[in-house]
């Protein structure tokens, strides 16, 4: 399970919001993954992406308003994670490999969203809350 209380938090509030559901949804994918549910794995997984492409999208769109300058750079990394995680998606609905997606899920993501978060969406909030304000 992750633990939001440790996760970093940015300047710009909505984004934090996101942040907190997206871990919401790693850890109902954790509970399900250790019920053996696959139903509810499936269905999470669903959710899981609607919301992966709603949080970048939006954040995406953040950048563009205040003409973010790296927007490229967090644009692209943000595009690189979506491809593997629908990749991965795929590869466990063909092979049904839970070892898998538990690593990926539990491991990979929860350590990658923590740096990234610290760095990029860091960068990024702070940049919206000049010109936004906060
Ligand atoms: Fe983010
Ligand atoms: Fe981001």
């Amino acid at each position: 399970m992750i633990d939001f209380k440790l996760v970093p938090k940015v300047a710009f509030d909505e984004m934090n919001r996101v942040h907190a559901e997206e871990v919401e949804l790693l850890n109902t994918l954790e509970k399900y993954l250790d019920a053996k549910d696959r139903e509810g794995i499936e269905k999470t997984l669903d959710e899981m992406l609607e919301h992966t492409r709603g949080h970048f999208a939006n954040e995406e769109r953040l950048m563009r308003e205040v003409n973010f300058p790296p927007y490229m750079m967090h644009k692209s990394e943000h595009d690189r994670v979506l491809n593997e995680f629908q990749f991965v998606v795929m590869d466990w609905r063909n092979h049904k490999d839970d070892a898998m997606l538990r690593n990926y899920f539990l491991e990979t993501i929860p350590e990658w969203l923590t740096q990234h978060i610290a760095s990029m969406d860091t960068m990024t909030a702070q940049f919206i809350c000049m010109h936004k304000g906060c």
